[in-house]
């Protein structure tokens, strides 16, 4: 990773561990909490978003690390309760036992609970932004994470194991499940630096395509990577029946379909650099899809 992509990484890992208080309740579920968060995940999402507002208003990502530690603790909860017997029922994540293995079901339940409510408290405390600001960004959140977001895709997702389900239905499972949050990082830094409309839609398309390109490898990876280099069990996704890029149309179509959303992303890319400096998201894209882990 370059310098500035490193600054951001290490400032937002030391905001996120300090944002979880102790509780006067004598209980595990702060533990819970942390346990998850520390797990030493990529951090792209609160990546893309600090990065973006770097770009967009150099020098001025701090206003936006609030924000990153809430999304990052929302896909947090999400990879808890995904990873719960109910759904893909996986042993394994970020290297370490799931959290439903180390604290039991109803604890990891509760410590995604905490996670998602914990994720809106963070922007509506943040004073560095102003009353409207943490509306907007709030309302933005609500809208990713939950029924038309990466809820409602987490649903068609589970719905469609054991399905033939075509190519439509399959884009609007990455598109949500995973494409929300993504979506969000971006819209977060345009809605922080009050960019014009023109700019913030060409960011979102470049953010749909990253959604779709990031869910697609994950799909190959878990195929075709490697349990130690991922953290992550290898064949859950077959053990699921799962509808993936790679079980419905093998891995050649999985990668030109990968490839395609690239090559649009980079054009998206390389207007903006005519006004902005894109060395990092150049560099997330690349990450996005050359990832091994
Ligand atoms: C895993 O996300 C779940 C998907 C949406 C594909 P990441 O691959 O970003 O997981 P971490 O945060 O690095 O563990
Ligand atoms: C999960 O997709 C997306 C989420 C919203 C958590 P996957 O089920 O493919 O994620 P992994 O492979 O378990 O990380
Ligand atoms: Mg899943
Ligand atoms: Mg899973
Ligand atoms: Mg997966």
């Amino acid at each position: 990773m370059n310098q500035s992509l490193n600054k951001l990484l290490a400032t937002f890992n030391d905001t996120l561990m300090a944002s979880i208080e102790a509780s006067k309740l004598n209980t595990d579920l702060e533990q819970s909490m942390l346990y998850s968060l520390e797990a030493g995940g990529k951090r792209v999402r609160p990546l893309l978003l600090l990065a973006t507002l770097n770009m967009l208003q150099p020098n001025q990502y701090e206003k936006g690390m609030q924000t990153a530690v809430a999304l990052e603790m929302i896909h947090t909860y999400s990879l808890i309760h995904d990873d719960l017997p109910a759904m893909d029922n996986d042993d394994l994540r970020r290297g370490k036992p799931t959290n439903h293995k180390v604290y039991g079901e109803w604890l990891a339940i509760l410590a995604g609970d905490a996670l998602l409510t914990k994720a809106f408290e963070c922007v509506s405390n943040d004073h560095s932004l102003t009353a409207e600001t943490r509306v907007a960004l709030i309302s933005s959140l609500s809208d990713a994470s939950g029924h038309r977001g990466m809820v409602g895709g987490q649903t068609l997702d589970m719905q469609s194991e054991s399905l033939d389900v075509p190519l439509s239905v399959l884009e609007q499972i990455h598109l949500h499940k995973t494409g929300a949050l993504i979506r969000f990082a971006v819209h977060a830094a345009t809605i922080i630096a009050n960019t014009n409309e023109n700019e913030q839609q060409q960011l979102l398309q470049f953010a749909n395509h990253l959604g779709i390109i990031f869910q697609i490898k994950d799909d190959l990876l878990d195929q075709y990577g490697t349990t130690e280099a991922l953290g992550k069990q290898t064949g859950s996704d077959d053990a699921n029946n799962k509808s993936t890029y790679v079980t419905l149309l093998g891995r050649a179509e999985a990668e030109t379909i990968l490839a395609r959303h690239v090559a649009d992303a980079e054009e998206i890319l390389a207007v903006l650099s005519q006004k902005y400096n894109t060395t990092d998201l150049d560099y997330l894209l690349k990450l996005f899809y050359q990832r091994q882990n």
